[in-house]
């Protein structure tokens, strides 16, 4: 299942927790890692197993701490066993931390007494320099991957540089392949790509037009830092009446015409990746019409 808003919700913050429960997104992402200062980390494990707990289902997913730290293991340790959807992996270097991430869990999940291969995996997979020469390892897809996103602030960190954005405010050069890449990399997985977090989040206007082309260039959803960004996030990547609509009728049009490879419609070809896309369309409308 598709998600489209995934909010970040700070592990050791219980008003934010009670605030992100109550959200409309359609994942939230309770983290350990950056909004976490590392001396509250003990108690934002504790504190997010027990949310873990008190809400069982599939919308709950944990970020954990990079593997190159020394928190990944005591993260995963105090949740698995409390049955998240998924763990979200930062700073991820290609497929083999989502193969490493895969085993840990498995032997978390055994000893739990969880069905194996119930926790799925969401890479954050073009944080490090090193990562983005990476982003052809995750296809084939790892069984748990489920979603591929990318970052900029930590990328531009270790990039050394001063900012990821143009003086226009479009991302830099830089950041803009990672997010191509990791776009082609999604797709080459078959895994959802989730575009990043839009950071100015007292600006709606900002957020929407960088939605809304993440949606025309392929991204399925969109990371949250704020509760206010998860209604026009769910808007965004919900497909309107006008594009259902055409998406029903090339479908029909094709449906209409079975041996034919390419059809006309209202003066223009169409063709197969055209009903691919229409169909595409339309499995989004049944995702955002689900409880
Ligand atoms: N999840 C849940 N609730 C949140 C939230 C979030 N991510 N961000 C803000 N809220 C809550 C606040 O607690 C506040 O609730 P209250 O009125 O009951 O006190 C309400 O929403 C309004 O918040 P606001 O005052 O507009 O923002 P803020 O200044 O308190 O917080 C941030 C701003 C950026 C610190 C906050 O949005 C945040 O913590 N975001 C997540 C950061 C994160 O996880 N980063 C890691 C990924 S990049
Ligand atoms: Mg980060």
């Amino acid at each position: 299942m598709t998600a489209r808003s995934w909010l970040f919700v700070p592990g050791d913050a219980e008003r934010k927790l009670t605030k992100g429960l109550a959200s409309e997104a359609d994942a939230l992402i309770l983290d350990l890692e950056d909004s976490v200062a590392p001396p509250n980390l003990p108690a934002a494990r504790k504190l997010v197993a027990a949310v873990l707990r008190e809400h069982p289902g599939t919308r709950l997913w944990v970020r954990i701490n990079a593997f190159a730290s020394p928190h990944a293991l005591a993260d995963l340790a105090a949740v698995v066993p409390a049955a998240p959807a998924g763990i979200v992996l930062p700073k991820a270097d290609g497929a083999a931390d989502v193969t490493r991430l895969g085993h840990c869990l498995s032997a978390l999940e055994v000893a739990a007494g969880l069905e194996e291969g119930r926790t799925r995996i969401a890479v954050v997979a073009t944080e490090t320099p090193a990562a983005l020469f990476a982003l052809g390892s995750y296809a084939p897809a790892h069984p748990r991957l489920a979603a591929l996103t990318w970052g900029a602030e930590d990328l531009a960190a270790a990039l050394g540089a001063v900012s990821n954005r143009e003086d226009d405010g479009a991302y830099a050069p830089a950041y803009q392949l990672a997010r191509t890449l990791a776009l082609a990399a999604a797709a080459a997985a078959e895994v959802d790509a989730i575009d990043t977090v839009f950071t100015d989040f007292r600006s709606t206007e900002g957020l929407v037009r960088e939605a809304r082309a993440a949606r025309r260039a392929g991204f399925v959803g969109k990371l949250a830092i704020h509760p206010d960004q998860v209604a026009p996030i769910n808007a965004a990547f919900t497909p309107d009446v006008a594009e259902i609509a055409h998406a029903e009728r090339i479908v029909a049009a094709f449906a209409a015409n079975p041996g034919l490879g390419t059809v006309g419609l209202d003066g223009r070809m169409i063709d197969r990746p055209h009903l691919k896309q229409a169909q595409r369309v339309l499995a989004a409308v049944g995702n955002a019409r689900r409880p």
